[in-house]
């Protein structure tokens, strides 16, 4: 590999993999530039090939929660290896990684482990129309599930990015069951709609939180015709705190969709809930579903790592650090004369160059049409700040920032406003 130079290492890609990276939301499609070529990375930091070191902010969209290269992941994934890497027979460690998941998630009865976010959301709405023998589902205007064609429609963080009207590709008959609604508003439903699927906090269109009622009202107008509610918490899952989303609001969902911290860094997904409901799975029932590499040794070994390692202490200390980093990070940029809305939920952080809170995916839009992030962006990264190359990704701090870092990740945050303000003025 050309060593040295992200702009060699990225030319070289763009030869062998399209757009040369494996996943859009990677490009710098949005800000403009070149990727930087990731070398290693170390707790809250990553070294790109040229040496050169950033605060890491992306933490792999949020697959880590203890930072890059934790030791107990590093064991784990090792002795892991060393008895074998995949079998296509039961194993222990899937066993431990569902009981974790089912006994730290209260409702979650049984959970059937995958390889990817995308293969859990695709999964549950497969289960939920096979439970119910309905087609129809209800998905919310800037919610991202993956990338299953009857969950692209009105889809958020890449597609968004990209500024994709839909996706080519998926037959109109895909999505003709899929219906996309407003954020934040319970929609009318009726006896045809197999499932209504939420992220019950959206962190694909930035961060905007659930208001008021809101998930509460989806689970009544589930009830009242018969539809399942479906929590993707493939971001929220042990990251807002060991029961996720539905522990914090409260409200329970009959299927749960995971991936991201339950991996350790490995790929890894999951889709669990209500066991009445997964009994339609194959092989008890009719419902379909397989992964040759699903509940693999490897992965269930560093998501079971990471799931032992954090303490409630650990979510409560981190999601007090973040809310005091979101209130600095406000006030740095906002001192410049910018207008900025840093929302927050647990240690989930947003920002938006907007003059008023955003509360669903029109709002979000309008805020990224003044172009400031992507100047915002370059400048943090030229400062070592690594944010995810979008203004619609949201920010992971987590357990391996400590206020040291989040200090200068505000401090650069004023100078970066600082430049760009001064730019718009001139
Ligand atoms: C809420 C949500 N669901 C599903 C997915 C898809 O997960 P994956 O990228 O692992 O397929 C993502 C990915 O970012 C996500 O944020």
């Amino acid at each position: 590999m050309a060593e040295g130079s992200n702009l060699a290492s990225f030319e070289r890609a763009r030869k062998s993999i399209p757009g040369g990276v494996d996943s859009p939301v990677r490009s710098f499609a949005a800000v403009g530039g070149v990727p930087y070529t990731v070398a290693r990375g170390e707790g809250p930091y990553v070294w790109d090939v040229e040496g050169n070191r950033y605060i890491d902010l992306v933490q792999s969209y949020g697959a880590l929660l203890l930072g890059h290269s934790h030791p107990a992941v590093i064991e784990a994934v090792i002795a892991a290896l060393r008895r074998g890497s995949t079998f296509g027979a039961p194993t222990e460690g899937e066993v431990l990684l569902a009981e974790a998941i089912c006994a730290s998630v209260k409702g979650c009865e049984q959970v059937r482990l995958v390889s990817s976010g995308t293969e859990a959301a695709m999964s549950a709405v497969r289960v939920a129309r096979g439970f119910t023998g309905r087609d129809r589902i209800v998905k919310f205007d800037g919610c991202y599930h993956g990338h299953a064609d009857a969950l692209l429609a009105g889809s958020g963080s890449g597609v968004a990015t990209l500024g994709l009207p839909g996706c080519a590709g998926v037959p109109a008959g895909a999505v003709a069951d899929t219906l996309v609604v407003p954020y934040n508003e319970v929609p009318v439903i009726d006896e045809q709609v197999g499932c209504v699927i939420v992220e019950p906090v959206a962190a694909n269109m930035g961060i905007v939180a659930p208001a008021p009622g809101f998930l509460e009202g989806l689970r009544s107008a589930c009830d009242e015709v018969g539809a399942l509610l479906v929590f993707d918490e493939v971001i929220t899952g042990f990251r807002l705190g060991r029961g996720g989303a539905s522990a914090m609001s409260g409200v329970l969902p009959d299927l749960w969709c995971f991936g991201k911290v339950i991996g350790g860094g490995l790929p890894v997904g999951a889709f669990g809930g209500r066991r009445d409901v997964l009994e339609v799975l194959a092989p008890e029932g009719p419902v379909y579903q397989a992964g040759t590499l699903s509940g693999n040794p490897l992965a269930t070994a560093a998501g079971l790592a990471v799931l032992e390692s954090v303490t409630d202490q650990d979510y409560a200390a981190l999601s007090g650090r973040v809310e005091g980093f979101a209130r600095a990070l406000k006030r740095s940029i906002s001192s410049q004369g910018l207008e900025v809305q840093v929302p927050v939920v647990g240690p989930l952080v947003g920002l938006f160059f907007a003059d008023e809170a955003v509360t669903d995916y029109a709002g979000a839009r309008a805020s990224v049409l003044n172009g400031r992030y992507a100047r915002f962006f370059n400048v943090m990264l030229e400062n070592g700040v690594a944010l995810a190359p979008g203004p619609y990704e949201a920010m992971f701090p987590g357990l391996a920032h400590g206020q040291g870092e989040l200090d200068e990740v505000v401090s650069i945050a004023g100078h970066a406003a600082a430049l760009v303000a001064a730019e718009e003025r001139a």
